[in-house]
Order: C-alpha cells, then structure tokens, then sequence
C-alpha cells in the first residue's frame, strides 16, 4: 500500500482572466475547481494507473471537505484528519503572466500530528510513505517527527520537498528523493547547476542518506542516481505544454507505479518521464492512456 501525506491540501480554484487589473473588478469567462496539493497530485495519478492507495494529511471545515469529496470523486481513497480550522483555497489565475494567489491554511497542533501518526500506524515493511510538498514553517519538523516513528517499520519513504526539510529526512535513508535541479541547485548553494554538477550533487545527496535520487530537468526530462550508483537517463517527449503544475507530481508517481509493477528502475523512470510529459499537455493531471501513449516514446540511457 502507498501512503502519501498532504500537510496542508487546498481547493484550488482556477479562474480564466486573462489581463487581470489591480484595483478593479476581473470577470472571469472560466472557473475549474480541483483538489490541490502534492501528496494528493501523486494519488491522483497512482490512483488513475491502477496503483493502491491512500491520500492522508489534515483536512478542515467545508473547503476540507469540499477537497476530500472532490478527490474522492477522481476515485482516490481518502483518510485524512479533520482539524476544526478551515482548508485553503487558492486562486490561480490563468493569465499572462500566470498568477497564483496561494492561502497560508490552518494552523495546525501537535495534538493534530499525533491523529496523523496513528492513522500512519499500521505501515510495515512492505508500504510506501510519499511525503511531498513544503510544510508550514511553524512544522519545519514534522517530516521528520513522522519519520522517527516509522523508523523500525522499514517502510520506504519517498520525499519531495526542498531545502531544510528534505535535510532533516536524509538521516533516515529516504528510498527516493525527487528534488527539481534548480532544488537541488539551492541545496548546495549551487544556482543553475549543469548535468555534470547536478549528477555530482546527486551522489553526494547518496552520500548525505539518500538511496536513490531521481532529478527532474523540467523539458530536459530526468535522471536517476540508484542506490548501485548507476545513472539513468530519459529526455522529455516534447510538444504542446498546457501546464505544467503538477508535472514533478506525475513523475514521481509514474516512477513509483513503474517500479511497483516491475520492479525495474529503467522502467520506473521511463513511466515517471512518461507521466511527467504527459502531466505538461493537460490542463490538471494525466489519465492512464495519456501516460501509456507517451512510455513507447521514452528512451532511457545508462545503467
Ligand atoms: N516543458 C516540458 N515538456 C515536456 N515535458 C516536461 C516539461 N516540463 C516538465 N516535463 C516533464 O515533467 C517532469 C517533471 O518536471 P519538472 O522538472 O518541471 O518538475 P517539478 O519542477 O518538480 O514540478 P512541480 O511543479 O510539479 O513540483 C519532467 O521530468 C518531464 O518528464
Ligand atoms: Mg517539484
């Protein structure tokens, strides 16, 4: 069973302005509302590839619900923990430039992280944990508060989030991490690294706990450092870009589904770069047939 965590999910609410003024009334001529956050992106897409799962994380007032119903209407197995603050909604605005207005959310308790450690409980050896997204500055430690108490399940832990917070989980030998260049780049000082650098960053991130680090090149596709040190390699499929949130979410999940089917990290990587180019043509995130139509179209090098 793969568990993904969303610390705090929002409504997302995408508007169509496409010249929004400040200081006057925008009119919108389309509205989209989708459940937002990267724990429940990556359930989404394992859930539309057939891969079990379960969206976890905290969940408030009618927003809260208004996200758990609508994930659950994509067909995604929720249980997440009602707190008795309200969820967030953020406003995107589909303009040029994009804009986003995103809300800060609940303030949430230590309380509220022990009804998540015990709906986390029953993980052993054979599940997944996803922890994706930023948390709360106030709850800079919750990943790893949720790691220590997994520690002897031997669970594998996948971890998607940057600076301080992906650091304080490497001491506990997350099995993948997924940080984009430019995160990796900022791990290490180190803006706008080359290939060659971002690689050499990659193997000290093994070196810091890490067993595998997959890193995504947005159009560029991706790399994968495994825990051999082998280096993988898929470029992008490129073509029309619609969007491109969600697309790091898809490709950690299309990896994580490729390498629950078969175990193989060439696989899992193409099916990740697959699910990521085609997380980039639709407006949300990909169905099964556009990830599929895409896999033929990836080539992985190395290894
Ligand atoms: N312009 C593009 N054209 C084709 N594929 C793309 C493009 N941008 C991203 N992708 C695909 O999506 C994957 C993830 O992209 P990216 O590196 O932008 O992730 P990210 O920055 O973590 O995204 P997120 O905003 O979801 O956190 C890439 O490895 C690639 O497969
Ligand atoms: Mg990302």
């Amino acid at each position: 069973m793969v568990y993904t965590v969303t610390i705090n999910p929002a409504l997302d609410y995408h508007m169509e302005v496409a010249a929004p003024v400040f200081g006057e009334i925008n009119r919108s001529t389309g509205e989209t509302v989708y459940p937002g956050g990267k724990g429940l992106n990556v359930s989404i897409v394992l859930t539309r590839l057939g891969v079990e799962n379960v969206a976890t994380g905290f969940a408030g007032g009618f927003i809260g619900e208004a996200i758990v119903h609508s994930a659950q209407a994509m067909g995604v197995r929720c249980d997440f923990v009602p707190v008795d603050k309200e969820s967030r909604i953020n406003v995107k605005l589909h303009s040029r430039p994009e804009t986003a207005f995103n809300s800060a959310g609940p303030r949430l308790t230590d309380a509220d992280l022990d009804r998540l450690l015990a709906k986390l409980a029953p993980i052993g050896p054979e599940d997944y944990l996803v922890l994706s997204g930023n948390v709360p500055e106030e709850h800079a430690d919750w990943y790893a508060r949720i790691l220590t108490q997994l520690a002897s399940t031997g669970c594998c832990v996948v971890v998607d989030a940057m600076g301080d917070t992906l650091w304080d989980c490497l001491p506990f030998r997350p099995y993948l991490v997924k940080p984009n260049i430019s995160e990796l780049g900022a791990l290490y000082d180190f803006p706008d690294p080359s290939l060659e650098e971002a690689v050499s960053m990659a193997g000290q991130l093994r070196r810091e706990g890490a067993q595998n680090v997959l890193v995504s090149m947005g159009a560029e596709g991706a790399f994968l450092l495994t825990e051999g040190d082998q280096l993988l390699s898929a470029g992008a499929v490129l073509g029309p870009v619609v969007s491109t949130v969600g697309a790091g979410d898809a490709l950690a999940a299309g990896f994580l589904a490729g390498s629950l089917f078969c175990g193989h990290k060439t696989n899992a990587l193409a099916m990740g770069v697959a699910a990521g180019c085609a997380a980039v043509r639709v407006s949300h995130l990909p169905q099964k047939q556009d990830i599929m139509s895409l896999l033929s179209k990836i080539e992985v090098t190395g290894g």
